[in-house]
């Protein structure tokens, strides 16, 4: 069986990888990056290509079974703009079976694999455990407080090395055709869970300074963020819908192991906040 894993070199594509060596080390894998030399674990193949450009992919999809999908093309998550001529040439290559990687926006992919014979499942992760290495370990480091609105928010956050299981058990398996799983973590955590999390991990106690959604506007402003991402944000943390902060059993379900928590995360990657 031979995998297409595009978003390889993401927070989530990375992890779809090393689950499937895990869980199948004969499986062929194949990763689509725009970069030739995008670092990839040894016996991965690259597909260098554009899923913004589909003449660049007609080689990524030949022989293909199974393709892992990211919905978006460019930095700043853009929907697809191709999406019918992607989906078409999967098709065309005898592709069988896809995930996708559910985003911040959803519509053409989806629809056009709804649309295919090519069996899909549709994962809806909630926040990324990983989001804390973009947001916080530079500050972390510095020695900084944290400062940020919505200090009582809720997440069910997910470790993407979990979203890589869920992949990587239905991409090899199937089963879960036409299905949309929401993954979470464990459990619901709070922002002091957070903090006590990583102070654990990390030595030393880290402190949170709570903003007024105006400070923090200002501040997101100021660190160059657009006024699409920031209303993002507001809406994403200042109105997690119910989905984000319920654990959903996903993990567990699918790959018959429970689902890493914050504090494992936090353990992992403690360095990066030292
Ligand atoms: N962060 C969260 O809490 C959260 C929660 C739920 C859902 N999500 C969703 O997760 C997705 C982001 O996933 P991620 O964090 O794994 O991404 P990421 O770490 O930002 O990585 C982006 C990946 O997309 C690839 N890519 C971008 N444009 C491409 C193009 N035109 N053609 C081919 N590949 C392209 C990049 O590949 P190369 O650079 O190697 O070409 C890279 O592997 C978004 O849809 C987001 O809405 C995020």
């Amino acid at each position: 069986m031979r995998i297409l894993i595009t978003g390889a070199t993401g927070s989530v594509g990375r992890n779809v990888v090393e689950q499937l060596i895990a869980l199948d080390p004969a499986v062929e894998l194949r990763a689509l990056t725009r970069n030739l030399a995008a670092d990839l674990p040894e016996g991965v193949e690259i597909a260098v290509g554009d899923l913004a450009e589909p003449q660049t992919l007609a080689e990524a999809f030949t022989g293909v079974d199974a393709v892992h999908f990211i919905n978006f093309a460019g930095d700043q998550y853009a929907p697809l703009p191709e999406a019918d001529a992607v989906v078409a040439l999967a098709e065309a290559a005898g592709v069988r079976r896809a995930t996708v990687l559910g985003g911040r926006d959803e519509g053409a992919l989806e629809q056009a694999l709804v649309k295919s014979p090519i069996e899909t499942t549709f994962l809806h992760p909630v926040e990324f455990m990983s989001n804390a290495l973009m947001w916080w370990a530079e500050t972390i480091k510095s020695g900084q407080p944290i400062r940020e609105p919505f200090g009582d928010r809720l997440s069910a956050m997910v470790h993407p090395a979990d979203i890589g299981a869920v992949a990587a058990k239905v991409l090899l398996d199937g089963g879960y055709d036409g299905q949309e799983l929401v993954i979470t973590g464990p459990e619901v955590v709070s922002i002091p869970d957070r903090f006590r999390a990583l102070s654990a991990a990390v030595g030393r106690e880290i402190e949170f300074v709570e903003l007024t959604v105006e400070e923090a506007h200002e501040n997101w402003a100021a660190n160059g963020m657009g006024e699409d991402m920031i209303a993002f944000l507001t809406e994403a943390l200042g109105n997690t819908p119910e989905e984000g902060k319920t654990v959903s059993g996903t993990v567990e379900a699918v790959t018959g192991r429970p689902a890493r928590t914050f504090e494992q995360w936090a353990v992992e990657h403690a360095d990066a906040f030292r």
